[in-house]
């Protein structure tokens, strides 16, 4: 059992925010399969102030797939906490707020990772959406924002500061931002983070791409949860064999071609329900490389599956490798 505030989760790993992918069709597929909460990507908090924006259809949860967490970027407490309090009116079960995020054009307006050098206005802006929302709050850190002294330093500021101001949980990707993805995660850091913090609700993230990995980490660090990311993608499976080590009971047999293929398919609807056709057959080509990694004729499903220009030949090519559609 994992509590973040007010919601109890079954098992202490859920799906990651990841920015491009995790739109309501990715979050149904991976509850459909047993994750226990989801997030939207990295939402610019000006968003939810938008009138025009915030009407459209990603940008709402619906019923079936509760809970769901917004995750906010921003630099502005004001704004953050307004846009943290829209997100939760429209029905979003949890806000969590991206310091973390290392693209370059985000740290150039001085948001996500960048707000790592300064810890002062981290916690004014856990200060500001904390008193705008009753649902719970959390964050999302990397390991400082370089490996100085100074922002290790700055790091563990951060911990102190959201622990004592409350939040929910604290969510830390265990590479620093200047290390975007290089070498492996650190998650010594992060076990040392729950040692220090006892009582704080830990969550740990970086190379977790597979069930017995989430299991390893879990056992290991001492931490209170785990988010799947790169190990979902294409991998909805995951969830419910990871549900599965947890419980102790045996990894599941891998899913059936036939399986499979409908997974594809569903997911493939789910995505052209929120896109217009042409943009979602480009959109979802991302997907059918992590998807065709199951099969065993992997490379040439999943060149078949990226060559479909429309939903007539992503259909056809699902019914040639997998049987089904
Ligand atoms: C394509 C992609 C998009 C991501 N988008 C987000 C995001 O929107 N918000 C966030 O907090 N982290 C984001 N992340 C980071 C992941 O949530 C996770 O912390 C990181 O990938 C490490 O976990 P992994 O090594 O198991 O993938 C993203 C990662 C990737 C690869």
């Amino acid at each position: 059992m994992l509590k973040l505030g007010n919601l109890n989760l079954d098992v202490p790993f859920y799906q990651a925010p990841l920015s491009g992918y995790t739109d309501r069709a990715m979050r149904v597929i991976a509850r459909s399969y047993g994750a226990p909460l989801t997030y939207t990507g990295v939402l610019l908090d000006m968003i939810a102030l938008h009138e025009k924006a915030s009407r459209k259809l990603f940008f709402r949860p619906r019923a079936d797939e509760s809970p769901v967490g917004a995750q906010i970027l921003g630099a502005d407490p004001e704004t953050m906490a307004a846009a943290a309090a829209s997100f939760a009116n429209v029905g979003f079960d949890l806000i969590d707020l991206n310091f973390a995020c290392p693209a370059p054009k985000v740290l150039r307006r001085q948001r996500g990772g960048y707000l790592q050098k300064e810890p002062d206005s981290v916690i004014k802006i856990i200060q500001y959406v904390r008193n705008s929302i009753s649902c719970p709050l959390t964050i999302k850190l990397r390991t400082g924002f370089d490996s100085s002294q100074e922002s290790i330093d700055r790091f563990w500021q951060i911990c102190q500061g959201a622990v004592a101001e409350g939040v929910d949980g604290i969510t830390i990707h265990g590479r620093s931002v200047r290390k975007m993805y290089r070498d492996r995660g650190d998650w010594e850091i992060l076990a040392e983070v729950k040692r220090q913090f006892p009582h704080a609700t830990i969550i740990g993230s970086g190379d977790v791409m597979d069930a017995e990995t989430v299991i390893m980490r879990l056992k290991t660090s001492g931490l209170d949860g785990v988010i799947i990311a790169r190990g979902a993608i294409g991998n909805p499976w995951i969830f419910k064999e990871a549900r599965a080590l947890w419980e102790g009971r045996p990894k599941p047999e891998g899913p059936s071609l036939t399986e499979q293929g409908e997974v594809i398919l569903k997911h493939y609807e789910l995505v052209a329900e929120i896109r217009p056709m042409l943009k979602s057959i480009r959109y979802f080509r991302k997907f059918t490389v992590g998807y065709s990694r199951r099969h065993p004729e992997r490379k040439q499903v999943q060149a078949d599956l990226i060559h479909a220009r429309n939903r007539d030949q992503l259909f056809a090519a699902v019914k040639k490798w997998y049987g089904v559609g």
